[in-house]
């Protein structure tokens, strides 16, 4: 029996989607514990690529049974295209596969433009996470429940009539047409009815029988409402501590794997010591290809900073690294890293050697020139936890691993 946790350790778009596709194939359930539509998870299988927002990245291996817990927010519009995005491509998708809980909350259309009048300075995904997860903690929001007892549509109009009015009487903007909406939302919410379970139960039993468990991180820990760069995080609770409350279930993690991009990429404002301005930055978001996933957005890019990734290595007790896009460094004449920061709070960089040799797709240790070998091992003494996996490309095959995951 194993319980794994992947979580990103930066700010989100590390490649935890890469990962827990790896993972999946030997899992047996895949839980997703906070955040909604606002993660972006490729995952490349083959030939296919796949990119979800909502749905587990379990549910493209085929055999695990994906959760979506408690902790999340579930926008049904999205999660019904997901759906038949899935079908498409000819994945398995039925209520034994994917069960969503009965106490996750609901985002609905009200959400998603609240997002947009609200938090246009966060740089937001404009998904309706920050609303949808407002409404919750001031106890007006819509549990999944709300579909089976036939609640939803007064709590939806209710929700909406709220909206309405402080977009006009605060706000002075004009309110979305709110029929059109309902109605796009009560279709939807008819396909994802019979997905909605106990999940506490579910998770329980499996976790109880011995199964293989992987709880999958959404975002990273710089962007987690407690610990993050605040105001400028998600509106949930990215770290280790999210997957206890947000599946309902206590589960001893004994691998906590960190996912570590070889650089830092950020998305949306907020600070960002490390950023880079000029070319270099500019050859990173090349290299990496950095746009969202979500939202087609320029990533920011930077150098890796070490010593935030100590902080979220202390909240999040991580015991196995996954490095990823350690091949898009190549090519640099010298890289740097943040080891600590001066009195003004500006990054006092250490600088390695640079290398041209192409590592992309290498699968052993062999394969990576000294320089890379020196960076790595740098970063895995100052965080005094093992890098086990370094992932060398966008596929499965392109993997070194330097100590066991199973
Ligand atoms: P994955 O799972 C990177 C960022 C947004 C914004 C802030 C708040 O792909 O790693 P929100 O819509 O959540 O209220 O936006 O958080 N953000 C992400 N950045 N990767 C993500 O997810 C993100 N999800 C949210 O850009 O700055
Ligand atoms: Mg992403």
């Amino acid at each position: 029996m194993s319980n794994y946790i992947v979580l990103g350790a930066q700010w989100g778009d590390e490649g935890k989607g890469k990962i827990v596709d790896m993972l999946s194939a030997e899992m047996d359930m895949v839980v997703r514990f906070q955040g909604g539509a606002n993660a972006g998870h490729t995952v490349i299988c083959g030939d296919e690529k796949y990119v979800l927002h909502l749905i587990p990245g379990g549910i493209v291996s085929g055999k695990a049974v994906n959760v979506i817990g408690n902790g999340c927010v579930v926008d049904p519009v999205i999660f019904s295209e997901e759906v038949d995005y899935l079908l498409k491509k000819n994945v398995v998708v039925n209520p034994d596969k994917i069960i969503i809980s009965l106490q996750a909350h609901m985002v609905t259309p009200v959400h998603k433009y609240m997002d947009k009048v609200l938090n246009k300075h966060i740089g937001t995904t404009g998904r309706g996470i920050g609303p949808a997860y407002g409404d919750k903690i001031t106890r007006t929001g819509i549990r999944m429940e709300s579909v089976l007892d036939g609640t939803f549509l007064e709590r939806f109009c209710k929700q909406a009539d709220n909206a309405r009015i402080l977009c006009e009487r605060v706000y002075q903007t004009e309110f979305l047409d709110i029929k059109q909406a309902e109605q796009e939302l009560a279709e939807s919410v008819e396909r994802v009815r019979p997905f909605i379970k106990d999940s506490v139960e579910i998770i329980s039993a499996m976790v109880k029988s011995g199964g293989n468990v992987l709880f999958e991180g959404a975002q990273g820990t710089l962007l987690d409402i407690d610990h993050g760069t605040y105001p400028f995080v998600t509106s949930s609770s990215t770290s280790i501590g999210g997957a206890l409350t947000g599946s309902g279930v206590f589960v001893d993690f004994n691998k906590r794997i960190g996912i570590v991009k070889a650089y830092t990429t950020r998305v949306g404002e907020g600070p960002f010591p490390t950023e880079l301005f000029d070319e270099t930055g500019e050859r990173l978001r090349k290299n990496g290809n950095e746009f969202g996933a979500t939202t087609g957005r320029p990533r920011r890019c930077g150098w890796l900073d070490l010593k935030q990734l100590q902080r979220s290595f202390i909240i999040n007790g991580f015991n196995y690294i996954s490095m990823s896009k350690i091949s898009c460094l190549s090519g640099f004449d010298y890289i740097k890293a943040a080891v600590d920061y001066d009195v003004q709070g500006k990054p006092v960089y250490k600088t390695f050697g640079g290398w041209s040799e192409e590592v992309e797709g290498a699968t052993s240790l062999e394969q990576l020139p000294s320089a890379c070998k020196e960076y790595i091992d740098f970063i895995e003494d100052y965080l005094n936890v093992p890098v086990g996996m370094i992932s060398t490309g966008p596929d499965r095959e392109h993997i070194i691993f330097k100590q066991p995951l199973f």
